[in-house]
């Protein structure tokens, strides 16, 4: 018999989302799935998370906007995507034929703005759940971002879980001197699941220029740099949340997968892996059926948090 590697990742959303596995795609770096689809089977994944989506369509920011560096890369594409309407009307109706369930990437500028794409998404078909990515500055407050404060981070998933009951995550920033407080206030405030980490806040220079290598100086640092880094703050978030843990940073193989697993993570996101190896989130997840079936493990729940101490 093959190992169960299902997990409810919103045991306390009444909808619930019970993924095949624990393998998921982050935010920005599949599109929205469809452009995959021709090139390995996507509805074998946990789950996809879409492109960043904002109330308008936004052309993202000036370039260049992608700097490699040493195990990374620093990006500051900013929220380029299609709009939340396109995406209601042109690939929600793709997603609602798929087994695969999608998540909606949300980014605003102010609660208001995550208030009215939580509502416009409620209901739509398709959409299995929302991330509230709150790494994006806010505009109406001096522009800290809203991820980087417990208060902050709290008021706007408070308002977003009032606005919908579909199953929310929150994609935490580690640009923040209190990740687990801020994992800690949005819980509280509502959110079935927290994901983690958003990039790292990095730059470069351009010597022959003589100027910051990226259009908008600096950007976020992504792929296996941070995994350290991420694997730390879900270490210390999953120590202090009783909702699900996603893990995301760095990730390029199965074996990265499942130290966050046994960090405490009940499933991982692979992001920056996909620009070398499109079908690297399906290698992880054959990857782990792989090590569990070596080692005898029926369930993943086995593993769930085996490295804490
Ligand atoms: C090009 C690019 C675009 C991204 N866009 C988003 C986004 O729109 N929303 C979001 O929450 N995270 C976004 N991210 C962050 C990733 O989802 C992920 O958290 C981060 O890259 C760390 O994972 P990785 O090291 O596996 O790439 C983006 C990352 C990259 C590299």
């Amino acid at each position: 018999m093959s190992a169960d590697l299902s997990v409810q990742l919103t045991p306390r959303n009444k909808r619930g989302l019970l993924l095949s596995n624990p393998v998921m795609t982050a935010s920005g770096t599949f599109g929205y799935g469809t452009e995959y689809s021709g090139l390995f089977d996507i509805q074998k994944l946990g789950a996809i998370v879409c492109k960043g989506t904002t109330l308008g369509p936004r052309e993202g920011n000036p370039q260049p906007r992608l700097v490699e560096t040493a195990s990374g890369v620093i990006n500051s594409i900013g929220l380029q995507n299609i709009g939340v309407k396109a995406l209601i009307k042109d690939k929600a109706p793709i997603w609602a034929g798929w087994r695969v369930p999608v998540i909606v990437n949300i980014a605003g500028d102010s609660v208001e703005e995550y208030v009215k794409l939580a509502k416009m998404l409620d209901g739509v078909k398709g959409v299995s759940g929302i991330e509230v990515n709150i790494s994006c500055p806010n505009l109406k407050a001096g522009g800290a971002a809203f991820g980087a404060d417990p208060n902050c981070a709290a008021e706007v998933v408070k308002a977003v879980r009032a606005a919908t009951s579909l199953p929310l995550f929150v994609k935490l920033t580690p640009n923040t001197g209190d990740i687990a407080g801020v994992a800690t206030a949005v819980a509280e405030a509502g959110a079935d699941a927290v994901s983690l980490i958003n990039s790292v806040k990095a730059m470069a220079i351009d010597l022959t220029k003589r100027r910051p290598s990226l259009g908008s100086v600096t950007g976020g640092l992504s792929g296996p740099a941070i995994k350290p880094i991420a694997l730390s703050m879900v270490y210390e978030v999953a120590g202090s949340v009783d909702i699900p843990v996603i893990g995301c940073g760095g990730i390029t193989k199965a074996s990265d997968a499942l130290e966050f697993i046994m960090a405490g993570a009940s499933a991982v996101q692979v992001g920056s892996a996909t620009f070398n190896n499109p079908r690297a989130a399906l290698d992880v997840l054959e990857g782990i059926e792989h090590f569990m079936e070596k080692e005898g493990i029926k369930s993943l729940k086995e593993i769930i948090g085996a490295g804490r101490v």
